[in-house]
């Protein structure tokens, strides 16, 4: 018998809702989308002392006819194209946002033949591309995470020496976890790597705490003495 739109089959293995997972997808990636975009657009600091924000990493004054770009809006597109054609986000987006489909085992609305990741969505095959850029990056703030360690002149240890090592661990936990690097470097096997979700969500977690510590001591909501 088909499903009618909207019909939820429960997963009998589980008691979580089936529209649970996708909301709180929405929710989060949203959230964090808006925070990005307030940062990019209104914040002029990049920096705190030796700490340098992901979002501001790196600390090249890029300049259009005279114009400095905010490095927060320059750089954003590299992550951003990286994420989105993430084949874990890719599936995150299609059931959080489209409802394409809503959950396992969902009916979803009649949207036609089903043309797989074709016109539009296309561009997702960039991904291996968006995978080079990233690694470059992702080399930039481990540099930026060990640089932070000497300050003015000495060595320096703070919560965000700590804050920003933890973020490049997640973040090359998610990079190295791509599916195109491992096809990129020999991997034979068509295998899914079923912990890449959780560092996609780890490393996201980790980019936003990174900023957001940087940013409150910026705006002297954190304690910092007068070591600026
Ligand atoms: Fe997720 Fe490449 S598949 S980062």
């Amino acid at each position: 018998m088909e499903a009618s739109v909207g019909t939820r089959v429960q997963n009998p293995h589980s008691r979580r809702p089936n529209w649970l997972y996708p909301s709180v997808v929405v929710v989060v990636l949203t959230a964090f989308a808006i925070y990005a975009f307030l940062v990019g657009v209104f914040e002029t600091r990049g920096g705190f002392g030796p700490y340098l924000s992901p979002f501001y990493s790196p600390t090249v004054d890029l300049r259009v006819a005279g114009f400095l770009i905010p490095p927060g809006i320059w750089i954003a597109p590299f992550p951003l194209a990286f994420r989105l054609t993430c084949y874990y986000y890719r599936k995150a987006i299609f059931r959080g946002y489209l409802w394409h489909p809503r959950s396992c085992a969902v009916a979803e609305p009649n949207r036609g033949p089903y043309r797989g990741e074709t016109r539009f969505w296309i561009f997702n095959n960039l991904h291996r591309f968006a995978l080079y850029l990233i690694l470059v990056q992702t080399a930039i703030l481990c540099y930026d995470a060990v640089d932070a360690f000497v300050y003015r002149g000495g060595f320096h240890f703070g919560l965000g020496n700590l804050i920003m090592v933890v973020n490049v661990v997640c973040l090359a936990g998610y990079t190295l976890g791509c599916h195109a690097l491992r096809h990129l470097v020999g991997g034979g096997r068509d295998c899914l790597n079923l912990r890449h979700e959780a560092w996609a969500w780890v490393s996201m977690f980790s980019v936003w705490a990174t900023d957001l510590y940087i940013r409150l001591m910026i705006h002297e909501v954190i304690p910092h003495g007068a070591w600026n």
